[in-house]
């Protein structure tokens, strides 16, 4: 019978035991340079998928609507996007996100346990942790060209693109509710 691992144990990204060791072209340097830029980016995605659909289900008053279908919309982007990353990981030899504990040890958004948020703070929340995602992207987009790694590169510079689209559309909602409040 297997012991199952204690979730405080820190999970390793570099180097992967060797059945998972995929071959590249990629120094183990510059492989590990990209495991650990992107899989920061994973552990965000997932924290953000998940307040994203928090406020989805737990939204209140008269833009209910509009705001659970734009969230909804942006949780959908935010999955698709984790997908991609961790298999560009994989595909450079890294290994990446294991577990819930995991994504907790790499996150760098905080998780939203509030009983209620009102509306305009849930906007004006994840319109910020878009944009320090987007900060977070485009440093690691640096990292991925710096270790020749232009596929991973090319693959962030698209997913930069969709954070800062729910960046704008957040931003301009927020616009509306300092208007009309
Ligand atoms: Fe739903």
């Amino acid at each position: 019978m297997t012991t199952r691992q204690t979730t405080k144990t820190q999970v390793r990204l570099f180097p992967a035991p060797a059945p998972l060791a995929t071959v590249t072209d990629l120094t183990a340097q510059e492989a590990q340079a990209v495991t650990e830029a992107v899989n920061p980016l994973i552990a965000d995605a997932f924290a953000l998928y998940v307040k994203t659909k928090n406020f989805h289900w737990h939204l209140s008053g008269s833009h209910f609507r509009d705001y659970h279908l734009l969230f909804d919309e942006q949780a959908d982007a935010i999955f698709e996007s984790i997908d991609i990353m961790a298999e560009r990981v994989r595909r450079v030899g890294g290994t990446t996100i294991r577990s819930i504990s995991h994504i907790n040890q790499l996150q760098t958004i905080g998780d939203d346990n509030n009983d209620f948020v009102p509306p305009g703070e849930m906007v004006k929340r994840l319109m910020e942790d878009n944009a320090h995602i987007a900060q977070n992207i485009r440093a690691a987009i640096e990292v991925c060209d710096r270790n020749r790694d232009s596929a991973t590169s090319n693959a962030l510079q698209g997913i930069l693109d969709e954070t800062e689209r729910r960046k704008w559309f957040l931003f301009e909602v927020m616009q509306g509710i300092s208007n009309t409040n």
